[in-house]
C-alpha cells in the first residue's frame, strides 16, 4: 500500500499550534506523509479550539466543506470516496464521544493530552475501529521534539513549559479543555533550548496558557537561578542556556511578579515584549470575570514595565460585552487602553460558553453594543499603535528574517524582539539571520524598512 497521505488543519492559540507541530512530527516518523492538499488526504486531522461559538462553529462548516472536496479515488481511505477525519483538541476533549452524533463523517476523537496516540488512532481506524475516543492523559515519556521540516517558522521554536489553567476566569472554556495546570521540569525545558539553539534555532517561544504560573514540582534544573518566583528563575535558567532571543506567553496579570522585568533587564536575550491581557478596565467587570486582578493592581505591573530601560513593548487581549458591561465600563476599558500605550491588542466580543459560570449570567450586552464596542476600541488600539510606531520611525531594529513575505516576494520579512512584524527588500540567503533593519514606514500591525 502507498504512503498515507495526512491533511491537517490548525484553529486557537499557540498550543494549539504547538501541538500540531508535534503531531506531524509523530506521524512522519511513523511513514506517513503530510499534505498541503486536503483534495488528495487519505487522512484530515482538525486541530480544534472552542473559546469562542464562532470558533465551534467553524469546525462544524470545515468538516462538511471538506467531505465535498475530498477526491474520490482515495486507495488508502477504509472508504475509497472519503478520507478518515480525526478531531483533536479543546472541542474534542469537551465533546467526547457526542461529536459522533453530531456528525456521522467522523472517525475519531482524540482529546487535548492524547495527541502522543494520534499514529496508533489512525491504525486503528483502518483495521476497521469505528468511533474511537481517547481522552486520556499523555502517556509517560511523551515526546515534546518537533522536527524542524514540521515549525510554523523554520527559526522559531514553541516550547511549551506549563499546560492546562486553574484559573477558572468566569467566562472561559480553556480549563475544561485543557484540564489543571502541569508544569514540565526545569531540567527538561532547559535540556531542549539547548538542543534547539544546537540545531541552529535563533529565536524560542516559552509557551503555556499562563506562563508565569510556572511552578515545577522540583528546583532541578533552577538550583543555580535567583529570582523571585520559579518562572522568573526559569527565565534567568533560559537566558543562560545563550540562546540568542527569548520570547514568553501568556503572562497571567495576578501572578505576574516584577522580577520578570527584573531578569529582562538583566538579560539581553530575553526580550522586551509583554502580552498580559487586561481583559477589561472596569473594576466591577473584572470582579464578574473573576480575573483576580484590579486596574490599580494591573497599572502598577504595567509602571514597572514600563519604567525598565529595555522599552518593553505591550499587547493584550480584551473583551467586549461581557454581561452587565455598561458604556461606563467599557469607557474605562478605553481609558486603560490609552494609558497602557498597547502596541497590539487582540479584541473578542464576549461569547457565553455552555459550563462556564458566565453562562448563567444574562448575556445582556447587545449583538450591536457589542459591535460598537469592538469597532471603537480597535480604532483606539490602532491610534495607539500609530503612536508607538512613530517612535520607531529611523530607528534600527534587530529584525529575525522569518520568511519571504507572502504579499512581495521581493521582500523578507520577520519579527522585531518587541514582537512587532517587519518587511524589507532582500534576498532568500539572509533567511535565518537576524539582521538591523532601520524603520522608514508605519502601516497597521506592520513596519517597514532596510536593511543597513
Ligand atoms: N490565559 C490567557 C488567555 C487564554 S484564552 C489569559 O488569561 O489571559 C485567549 C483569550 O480568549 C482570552 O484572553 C480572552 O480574551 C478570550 N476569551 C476567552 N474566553 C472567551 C469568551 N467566552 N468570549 C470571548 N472571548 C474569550
Ligand atoms: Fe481562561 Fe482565565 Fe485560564 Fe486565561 S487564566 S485560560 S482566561 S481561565
Ligand atoms: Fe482555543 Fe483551546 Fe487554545 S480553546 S484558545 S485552542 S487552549
Amino acid at each position: 500500500m502507498s504512503v498515507k497521505k495526512v491533511y491537517m488543519e490548525t484553529f486557537g492559540c499557540q498550543m494549539n499550534v504547538s501541538d500540531s507541530e508535534r503531531v506531524a512530527t509523530l506521524l512522519e516518523a511513523k511513514g506517513f506523509q503530510m499534505t498541503a492538499s486536503e483534495v488528495e488526504a487519505d487522512v484530515v486531522l482538525l486541530n480544534t479550539c472552542s473559546v469562542r461559538e464562532k470558533a465551534e462553529h467553524k469546525l462544524y462548516t470545515r468538516i462538511g466543506q471538506i467531505r465535498k472536496s475530498s477526491a474520490d479515488n482515495l486507495n488508502n481511505s477504509p472508504d475509497p470516496k472519503k478520507p478518515v477525519i480525526g478531531i483533536l483538541g479543546c472541542v474534542a476533549q469537551l465533546e467526547g464521544e457526542t461529536l459522533f452524533n453530531r456528525d456521522q463523517g467522523i472517525n475519531f476523537v482524540l482529546g487535548t493530552r492524547a495527541v502522543g496516540r494520534v499514529s496508533d488512532a489512525i491504525e486503528k481506524v483502518f483495521d476497521g475501529q469505528k468511533n474511537l475516543v481517547d481522552l486520556g492523559e499523555r502517556e509517560f515519556g511523551y515526546d515534546w521534539t518537533v522536527a524542524d521540516s514540521q515549525r510554523q517558522f523554520p527559526f522559531v521554536a514553541f516550547v511549551p513549559i506549563i499546560e492546562g489553567c486553574n484559573k477558572f476566569c468566569t467566562y472561559c472554556i480553556v480549563p475544561f479543555s485543557r484540564g489543571r495546570e502541569k508544569s514540565l521540569m526545569a531540567s527538561d525545558i532547559i535540556r531542549h533550548v539547548l538542543k534547539l539553539r544546537r540545531e541552529g534555532i535563533r529565536e524560542v517561544h516559552l509557551i503555556g496558557q499562563n506562563v508565569n504560573s510556572y511552578r515545577p514540582s522540583s528546583d532541578s534544573g533552577l538550583e543555580k537561578f535567583t529570582g523571585a518566583t520559579a518562572f522568573s528563575r526559569l527565565l534567568r535558567a533560559v537566558a543562560a542556556t545563550g540562546i540568542e532571543r527569548i520570547k514568553f506567553t501568556t503572562s497571567f496579570p495576578r501572578d505576574f511578579h516584577t522580577d520578570i522585568v527584573t531578569a529582562i533587564d538583566e538579560y539581553e536575550n530575553l526580550c522586551n515584549w509583554v502580552h498580559l491581557p487586561v481583559q477589561s478596565g472596569s473594576n466591577t467587570i473584572l470582579r464578574l470575570m473573576r480575573r483576580g486582578h484590579t486596574i490599580e493592581s494591573y497599572l502598577s505591573r504595567i509602571d514597572k514595565i514600563k519604567a525598565s530601560p529595555r522599552n518593553i513593548s505591550l499587547t493584550t487581549d480584551i473583551i467586549v460585552g461581557f454581561p452587565n458591561e455598561t458604556e461606563q465600563d467599557f469607557l474605562e476599558t478605553l481609558k486603560i487602553v490609552k494609558y497602557c500605550q498597547f502596541t497590539s491588542a487582540y479584541i473578542f466580543k464576549y461569547s457565553p460558553r455552555p459550563g462556564t459560570p458566565a453562562f448563567e449570567m444574562s448575556d445582556n450586552v447587545s449583538a450591536k453594543e457589542k459591535s460598537e464596542r469592538f469597532l471603537e476600541l480597535e480604532k483606539a488600539v490602532k491610534n495607539n499603535q500609530q503612536k508607538v510606531f512613530q517612535n520607531y520611525l529611523n530607528k534600527i531594529f534587530k529584525v529575525l528574517v522569518e520568511k519571504i513575505s507572502n504579499k512581495n516576494t521581493a521582500q523578507l520579512s520577520g519579527h522585531t524582539t518587541c514582537q512587532t512584524v517587519v518587511n524589507f527588500e532582500g534576498s532568500a540567503e539572509r533567511l535565518g539571520k537576524i539582521v538591523n533593519v532601520e524603520i522608514l514606514e508605519a502601516k497597521v500591525n506592520t513596519l517597514y524598512g532596510r536593511i543597513c
